[in-house]
C-alpha cells in the first residue's frame, strides 16, 4: 500500500480477529514510529508494545472508551518524555504507527491518551519512569470484518481547504 493509500484508507477498527501481529510486523510498525518528525529532533519518545491478553484486559478496564482493547492483537503505549513539544511529537509518531499498521492491513485505534486521569495508572502498569507522560494508547488488530476499512464521513476538502487567505 502507498503512503496516499494507507492514510485515506485508515480509518479506526475496533473488532479484531483472534489472529496474533507477528513480532517482526509490530517491530516494523514502530520502526516507522521513529521517523516521525520532532521538534529540534529530540525524539522524546519511547514504545511499549503489549501482547500478553492479561495485560491487555488491565489496560482495557482502565480505559473508559478503549475496552476493545482486551481483544486487540496488540497495544502500543506511546510515552514522551516531559518536553515542551512533547505532545506533538509523540501525536506525530502515533499517525505513523496507525499508516503503518494499515499498510500491513492491521486495524488500529488511537485512545486517549495525555488527558486521561487513567494515564498514571497505565504508565505504572508499563513500568515507565516518573519523567514519561502517555501520549496515547494504541489498540493493534487484524480486523474481524474487510468492511471495516469502511469510507467514514469525513470533511469535504471544498469545505476546509482555504487558498491564500481563510
Ligand atoms: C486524541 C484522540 C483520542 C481518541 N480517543 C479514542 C478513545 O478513547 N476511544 C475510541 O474508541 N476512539 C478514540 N479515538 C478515535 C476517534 O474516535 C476516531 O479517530 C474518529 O472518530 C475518526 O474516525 P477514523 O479514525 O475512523 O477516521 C481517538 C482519536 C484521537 C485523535
Amino acid at each position: 500500500m502507498d503512503a496516499i493509500e494507507a492514510l485515506k484508507k485508515r480509518r479506526s477498527v475496533r473488532d479484531y480477529a483472534d489472529r496474533p501481529i507477528a513480532k517482526k510486523v509490530l517491530e516494523e510498525i514502530i520502526d516507522c514510529a521513529r521517523f516521525a518528525p520532532t521538534a529540534c529532533n529530540v525524539q522524546p519518545w519511547e514504545f511499549v508494545v503489549v501482547t500478553e491478553r492479561e495485560a491487555l484486559e488491565k489496560i482495557a478496564r482502565l480505559c473508559n472508551y478503549g475496552k476493545f482493547i482486551a481483544e486487540a492483537g496488540a497495544c502500543v503505549l506511546v510515552l514522551c518524555e516531559d518536553t515542551k513539544y512533547y505532545l506533538e511529537d509523540g501525536a506525530a509518531a502515533t499517525e505513523n504507527i496507525l499508516l503503518a499498521a494499515a499498510h500491513f492491513g492491521i486495524g488500529s485505534c488511537w485512545v486517549a491518551g495525555d488527558k486521561k486521569p487513567y494515564c498514571k495508572d497505565i504508565l505504572k502498569l508499563a513500568g515507565a519512569p516518573a519523567k514519561y507522560k502517555l501520549v496515547s494508547v494504541l489498540a493493534l488488530g487484524y480486523p474481524k470484518s474487510a468492511g471495516e476499512f469502511r469510507l467514514a464521513d469525513k470533511r469535504p476538502l471544498k469545505e476546509l481547504l482555504h487558498w491564500e487567505k481563510f
